[in-house]
């Protein structure tokens, strides 16, 4: 009840009438008063006027189940959310709940891990009650080497989010870093389990960091977040709902023809990368360019010193600015 009240008038944004509210859920007026009251001792601002009814006015942040889906509007991402107050690794989770069989779009949602994971064996640092840390399931039909794209896929929906909530455009470090004044805000980590050749399962596990403003000793160069750059007010539920709106569309836009041609354009408005001189760390041979932008695969190009162009493979390298890290 709370979460259909709290959804209507979310989605209403005007005065909705107590008794537009009993009609519509089939109860009685004390049990709307009730669950109102209910929402206000959870941090709602609800305004109730006489002959008008109620209208909500501000939004705590709060990270809950309910909250979540009475923020979400999609068809398919994040229909079915899974949130756990603390966990070791919300990618894990997803991965134990691909193999109990849970539904495409199942959306893994927690307030604290204790062993996030980061890229490269690397860990996430994922203090609670401030940022946002999901993992996002997929089960896709298409062929395994394909899914490396869907980590672009995110970058280009998270980076669409952030701007479209807070207003400040963030840049995309290829592939999939959110970067804001050159310091990470967010990173994407997707994992596929393969049953022979088919993919089982795809899990994109995204981190962002919203509200915190202190980083261990070893990232604080690199690391920032929405509060330090956008100042504090970022509701976690909103930018998680808002970031499965925008995969949503992407995906059915990736899905059309299995690449990112319709995608490109607009990944690489995001892209800090474009035409600008990149270090390319390759376990093969390091090697330096001007990155171009990128193609239909997600590769990235490099326009090397001889005019020749290199395609890049997201899966074994990382790309370097020459002077620092983006
Ligand atoms: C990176 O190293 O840049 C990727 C970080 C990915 C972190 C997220 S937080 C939610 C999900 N669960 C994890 O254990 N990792 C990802």
């Amino acid at each position: 009840m709370r979460t259909k009240i709290l959804k209507l008038l979310r989605d209403t944004k005007e005065y909705v009438s107590g008794q537009e509210l009993c009609e519509k859920f089939g109860v009685s007026r004390t049990a709307v008063w009730k669950a109102v009251g209910q929402l206000k001792k959870e941090g709602y601002g609800i305004e109730a006027v006489q002959n008008k009814g109620y209208r909500l006015v501000s939004v705590p942040d709060v990270l809950s189940r309910e909250e979540i889906i009475s923020c979400m509007k999609t068809k398919r991402m994040g229909r079915n959310v899974v949130y756990l107050e603390r966990t070791g690794s919300t990618n894990q989770d997803a991965k134990r709940l691909a193999e109990e069989g849970a539904q495409d779009g199942t959306l893994v949602v927690t307030d604290c891990q204790e062993t996030g994971k980061g890229r490269r064996g690397r860990g996430w640092v994922s203090p609670p009650g401030i940022n946002i840390y999901f993992t996002l399931l997929l089960r896709p039909q298409f062929q395994p080497d394909k899914a490396s794209m869907l980590t672009l896929v995110m970058a280009l929906s998270v980076a669409q989010a952030i701007e479209r909530r807070t207003g400040y455009i963030p840049g995309i470090k290829w592939p999939n870093d959110i970067v804001m004044d050159g310091k990470k805000v967010c990173g994407i980590l997707t994992e596929m389990t393969l049953e022979e050749e088919y993919i089982q399962s795809v899990v994109i596990g995204v981190g962002i960091n919203v509200g915190q403003t202190d980083f261990p000793e070893e990232i604080k160069d690199k690391a920032t977040s929405l509060a330090l750059k956008c100042g504090t007010g970022t509701a976690r539920s909103s930018l998680i709902a808002g970031i499965m709106e925008r995969f949503e569309k992407n995906y059915a836009l990736f899905e059309k023809n299995l690449d990112l041609s319709d995608l490109k354009d607009t990944y690489e408005t995001y892209l800090v990368n474009k035409n600008r001189e990149v270090r390319i760390l390759d376990p093969a041979g390091e090697f330096e360019g001007r990155a171009e932008g990128i193609n239909e695969k997600g590769e990235l190009l490099i326009e090397l010193p001889d005019g020749s162009v290199r395609r890049v493979y997201a899966g074994e390298v990382s790309v370097r600015g020459l002077y620092g890290y983006v």
